[in-house]
């Protein structure tokens, strides 16, 4: 937003924002992040929805985040729980071999926790005194089921921002760290039904820019890299950088052990089946696992084709054999056995 300057100031108050996302109850993951921040002290620490789900301490993570004055959005999947246990969900949720690890998760998290839920914000809006202003969501206004990823042309997310006019756009769901600055054409502009997007300060604006920020995953990061991420922003003049913050990306190594034993001792896995395995190879690999598998499913296997789910998961591992390359990387070294 170009016309936020502020001409008379010449010192800025420091702000350090910690940026968290997509914890998905891994609170071993969160505990090492949480450690970090009590070195870097931020001033606030705002996390980005996604707190639930995949990883079996959510019920953990609910509670550790409710003792904190973090300010807390919700993401995707609490959807996921909220619309199951509301009776908002499609009739095929009911299915355990599809959704089973849907209906573990409602198992563990307590009427109280559900009901914490249920009331978070989707979205936020910051307006610090001697800071450029930014929007926080966990996907894009609106869906909170879609986000960038890091290979997205800078065209198409421009495309998906073009009615959001904060500078600073930060959101999550991805699981991958990005610090971009992307533009739309003059162009594609012309897209734009906003009467008042020509014209800031009188004179007449060639580009709309972002800089959008996404801070990683705590807990299930998708990007290789299997440490807690996270980020810091700083407040800048905003001649120094367009919408005036600078970010500073973590990762942080923690041991991952207790978290991939508790799928086995949670009964998360057994109940879970499918969906419950990938999210454990999706913690082995920190690679995109389920769209992985759902892509192969897609271009292998017609629909109606006689399989049940199991049965589907079982012809991609014997075509790919790609669990034998999670086994090699398992740190547990027991899913598949030695
Ligand atoms: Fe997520
Ligand atoms: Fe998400």
């Amino acid at each position: 937003m170009v016309g936020w300057s502020h001409p008379h100031k010449t010192d800025l108050t420091p702000m350090r924002l910690a940026i968290l996302a997509d914890i998905h109850g891994n609170i071993h993951a969160l505990q090492a992040v949480a450690h970090k921040l009590n070195q870097l002290q931020p001033d606030a620490v705002i996390v980005l929805g996604d707190i639930i789900n995949a990883v079996p301490f959510s019920s953990q993570v609910v509670d550790f985040l409710q003792q904190t004055d973090w300010i807390i959005l919700r993401g995707n999947h609490e959807f996921y729980y909220l619309d199951f246990v509301g009776g908002r969900a499609p009739v095929d949720w009911q299915d355990p071999m599809r959704w089973g690890q849907l209906h573990w998760l409602a198992e563990h998290i307590s009427p109280t926790q559900g009901a914490y839920l249920a009331a978070l914000p989707d979205e936020l809006s910051l307006f610090y005194p001697d800071a450029e202003p930014i929007l926080l969501t966990h996907g894009v206004p609106g869906n909170n089921r879609f986000g960038f990823s890091t290979d997205m042309s800078a065209e198409r997310i421009a495309l998906t921002l073009k009615d959001v006019s904060f500078a600073t756009f930060i959101n999550a769901h991805t699981h991958q760290q990005i610090d971009r600055i992307v533009a739309m054409s003059s162009s594609k502009m012309e897209e734009s039904a906003d009467p008042t997007f020509y014209l800031e300060g009188g004179k007449h604006q060639n580009t709309k820019k972002w800089h959008f920020i996404n801070p990683g995953s705590v807990g299930l990061p998708l990007n290789g890299d299997t440490r807690a991420q996270f980020a810091i922003i700083e407040n800048i003049a905003p001649e120094a950088i367009h919408g005036g913050w600078r970010v500073s990306h973590y990762r942080v190594d923690y041991d991952r052990r207790p978290a991939l034993a508790g799928f086995f001792e949670s009964g998360m896995l057994e109940a879970g089946g499918v969906i419950s395995e990938l999210f454990y190879w999706e913690l082995v690999t920190a690679h995109r696992e389920i769209p992985y598998f759902f892509q192969w499913r897609r271009a292998n296997l017609p629909p109606n084709n006689g399989l049940s789910f199991d049965e589907e998961f079982q012809a991609y591992k014997d075509a790919t054999e790609r669990h034998e390359f999670i086994r090699q990387r398992d740190p547990l070294q027991k899913i598949y056995g030695r």
